[in-house]
């Protein structure tokens, strides 16, 4: 049995189930170790599956684990042989749900080809051009508000500083008003939160959320179909490929997957980001600085720090052999991204947060390439870049002053409270 002796003591290989909650609950050097354990095994370890509390759906058959760089890129750059269209979390949904909670991350070819090829009319580089235009003035406008909503220098980041701005932005592209902004946020941590206990342990929760919010989106959707303004929301309604436009049930999924994406994710790399620059202030010095010198690699490096994603699963459509491992046609692989981030094969001192690291070899937090790579790459790195400009520019000195409250969960690499100051 293939062990080994680490910072957090001895770990054997039969000791680590990656589907058990209380893996995911222990520390993170634990958990460090134990990947890097996986990566230095040979071939792929299997893992049977667990179920949500209350889920109505049985557990699926397992899945083989991808933990090396090498082995996550192969897979995802081959979506033929590892689709995704029977989902890409580990549990296993009727395809209906699946297309309703996933919309085009849980389809394959020619499905995914033509909604991506509709949407991605939304995301042209005019349109990112004109999302620039508030990014900015967002990023300045939550530092307004962080000074003059706590006077006393101190404040949680995630609440005054990484909810609002990407929440801010994706309401605005899609032409959400104000007043909606907070019903919104709530629903995405729901979906998104699921099996942490402080948002939503159940299914029936997680059900109520997104039909809300996919209600919401039809209705958005049809109003902006009859009378466009020049929010995205309008330029998908009216977008044809092939002469089609996207149903109101397509947009009211790809809504769901877009704010739910465009969240949680460039939320939590922002918080990770704030809390690596403080524990390692010659990399904050580094950056700050120099700051435009440095800012694509540094966005690249906190993104592969946080990992904010932790992983999406593939299924196998033929009998296929990776990693050193004969797979199934059927059998489901997942991705590990977190684990990717941190090989030792392709990342040179892998545990070291460099913000220089350069040239920076292809990190996996926006997804290891192929067909469904992040549609907000862009966006997301450009709010991280805008906010932590905004940082350097008017606080500094801003830096964590505690320990981050952990989301629990497997999938998302969340942070859900933590404590910042300021002089
Ligand atoms: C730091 C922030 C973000 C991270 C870490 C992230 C991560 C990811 C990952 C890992 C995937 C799956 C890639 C794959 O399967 O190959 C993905 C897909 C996606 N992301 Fe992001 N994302 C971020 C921000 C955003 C933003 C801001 C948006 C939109 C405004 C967005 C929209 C999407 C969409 C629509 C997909 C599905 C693409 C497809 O299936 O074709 N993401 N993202």
């Amino acid at each position: 049995m293939a062990s080994a002796s680490t910072t957090s003591g001895r770990i054997d290989l039969d000791d680590i189930d990656l589907s058990d909650r209380a893996f995911w609950r222990r520390d993170r050097a634990y958990r460090e170790d134990a990947f890097r354990l996986l990566r230095d095994t040979p071939g792929l370890q299997f893992y049977a599956e667990q179920v949500l509390e209350g889920s109505p759906f049985p557990p699926g058959p397992g899945y083989w684990s991808l933990v090396r760089h090498e082995d996550v890129w192969a897979a995802s750059r081959n979506a033929q042989l590892f689709c995704s269209g029977q989902g890409s979390n580990i549990g296993d949904l009727p395809q209906e749900l699946n297309e309703f909670f996933g919309s085009m991350i849980n389809m394959d070819d020619p499905k995914h080809f033509r909604l991506r090829s509709l949407v991605s009319k939304g995301f042209t580089p005019k349109d990112v051009a004109r999302v620039e235009t508030y990014v900015r003035p967002k990023a300045a406008a939550v530092v307004d508000r962080l000074l003059d909503e706590h006077p006393d220098g101190t404040a949680d980041f995630v609440q005054a500083i990484a909810a609002p701005l990407p929440l801010g932005i994706i309401c605005e592209m899609m032409g959400i008003p104000d007043e909606d902004h907070e019903r919104i946020f709530r629903w995405t941590n729901v979906i998104l939160g699921v099996g942490d206990p402080e948002y939503a342990s159940t299914m029936d929760e997680l059900m109520a959320s997104s039909l809300e919010m996919f209600a919401y989106a039809q209705a958005l959707g049809e109003a902006r179909r009859a009378r466009p303004t020049d929010d995205l929301t309008s330029v998908l309604m009216q977008a044809e490929v092939d002469g089609e436009q996207l149903t109101s049930q397509e947009f009211g999924s790809f809504f769901i997957l877009l704010v739910v994406a465009g969240n949680e994710t460039t939320r939590n790399a922002m918080s990770h980001g704030i809390k690596a620059l403080t524990d390692h202030p010659d990399q904050r010095q580094v950056w700050y600085d120099d700051f435009d010198a440095h800012t694509k690699t540094a966005v690249e490096e906190i993104v592969r720090w946080a990992t904010p994603v932790i992983h999406f699963r593939r299924t196998a459509t033929a009998d296929t052999e990776l990693g050193g491992q004969a797979i199934k046609a059927g059998e489901k692989v997942v991705l590990w991204y977190n684990s990717a981030n941190r090989d030792e094969r392709v990342f040179p001192d892998p545990y070291r947060f460099d913000v220089t690291r350069s040239p920076h070899p292809a990190q996996v937090g926006f997804g290891a390439g192929g067909p469904h790579f992040c549609l907000g790459a862009n966006l997301a790195r450009r709010e991280i870049s805008v906010m932590f400009d905004e940082i350097r520019r008017r606080l500094p000195a801003l830096r964590t002053t505690g320990e981050p409250a952990y989301l629990e969960s497997f999938f998302i690499n969340g942070i859900k409270r933590l404590p910042c100051a300021w002089d």
